[in-house]
Parts: structure tokens; C-alpha cells; sequence
């Protein structure tokens, strides 16, 4: 069975909170602050407001299982994925981020797409790498900076 995207809503903000307060999301994330209810508010409606961002949440047997953002910034898009833990280390990553690459590129242009990982975070390396992400050089110093570039 295979996992499906849907474009995210104010309605999932209680999800989506939850999730990105998930104590490893936190420590991979590049800014590892809890985030407070008022300001995820703020950020999801900004968001969704937004044509430069898009938020999907990963679907799998009927459950809501993770989420997959791209912001688009000059250089590219830059993609943020994350699984529930429920749902982690299932193998269930690689599919939901082409399916969701594959969905950016073909409603928001074939920009090339970035990923910033911590180099502790194995099971984000090994999915990025997997899915074709190239090394470069990093602006960041606590974090590597991938590309995906479009055929
Ligand atoms: C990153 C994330 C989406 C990967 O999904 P996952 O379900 O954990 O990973 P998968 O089961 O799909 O496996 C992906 C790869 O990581 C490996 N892996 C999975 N869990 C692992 C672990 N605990 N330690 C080491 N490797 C692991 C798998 O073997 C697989 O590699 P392979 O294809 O070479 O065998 C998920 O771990 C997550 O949501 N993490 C928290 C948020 C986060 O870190 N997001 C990424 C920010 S860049």
C-alpha cells in the first residue's frame, strides 16, 4: 500500500504542532527550540498564505503519518520531511519524498531542491542520498547542504 499526499490545512495546525515538537524532529531540526502553540499559529497560516511554501501531509492506510515541505527561496526549493515516530524506520521515507518531489515539480516548477541535514541524522542522510541529493558546499556550520537538481 502506498502512502499519498494531501495539501495540509488550519485544520491539521494540532497535528502538525505535535509533530514538529517530536523531541528528534527538535534535534534535527536547525533551530531545536520547542515551538509554542501561539507562534506555530502564526507560522502555519503565514504559510498557507504563502505561494512560495507548500505543506503536504503524508497519508498511509487512512492514518496521517508525517508531513513534507518545500520553501522556495532563489536558489531552490528547500525540503523539510518528517514521520511520526509510530511510523519510522518502516522504509516508508524514500517513496514519500519522490512522490513529494515529483508533486512540488509539477505544480510549482522544476526548481532545483535543497536539504540541510545534521550530520548525526543517519536515517535522513541515507534517504536523501538514496534519493539522488548531491553534497555541497554548505553555508551552514551545523548542518550539510544537499541538492537535487531536476532532469
Ligand atoms: C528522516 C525520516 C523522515 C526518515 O524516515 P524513517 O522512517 O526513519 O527512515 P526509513 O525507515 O524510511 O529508512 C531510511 C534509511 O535510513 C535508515 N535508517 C532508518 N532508521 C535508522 C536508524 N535509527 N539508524 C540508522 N539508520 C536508519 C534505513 O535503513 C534507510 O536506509 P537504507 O535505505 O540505506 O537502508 C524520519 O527519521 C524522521 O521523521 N525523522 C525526524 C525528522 C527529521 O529528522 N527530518 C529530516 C530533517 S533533514
Amino acid at each position: 500500500m502506498t502512502a499519498t499526499l494531501r495539501p495540509a490545512t488550519h485544520e491539521d495546525a494540532q497535528l502538525l504542532w505535535e509533530w514538529a515538537n517530536d523531541p528528534v524532529t527538535r534535534q534535527n531540526s536547525l533551530d531545536s527550540d520547542e515551538i509554542p502553540w501561539e507562534s506555530h499559529l502564526e507560522w502555519l497560516q503565514a504559510l498557507l498564505a504563502n505561494p512560495a511554501q507548500a505543506l503536504f501531509v503524508v497519508e498511509w492506510l487512512g492514518e496521517d503519518i508525517g508531513s513534507c515541505r518545500f520553501d522556495t527561496t532563489s536558489d531552490g526549493a528547500i525540503v523539510s520531511i518528517g514521520l511520526a515516530s509510530t511510523h519510522r524506520g518502516l522504509g516508508l521515507s524514500r517513496p514519500v519524498l519522490t512522490c513529494a518531489i515529483d508533486h512540488f515539480w509539477l505544480t510549482k516548477g522544476r526548481h532545483p531542491i535543497i536539504a540541510y541535514i545534521r550530520p548525526e541524522n543517519t536515517p535522513s542522510l541515507r534517504l536523501f542520498t538514496a534519493c539522488g541529493f548531491k553534497p555541497v558546499d554548505s553555508d551552514l556550520s551545523h548542518a550539510s547542504r544537499f541538492i537535487l537538481m531536476p532532469d
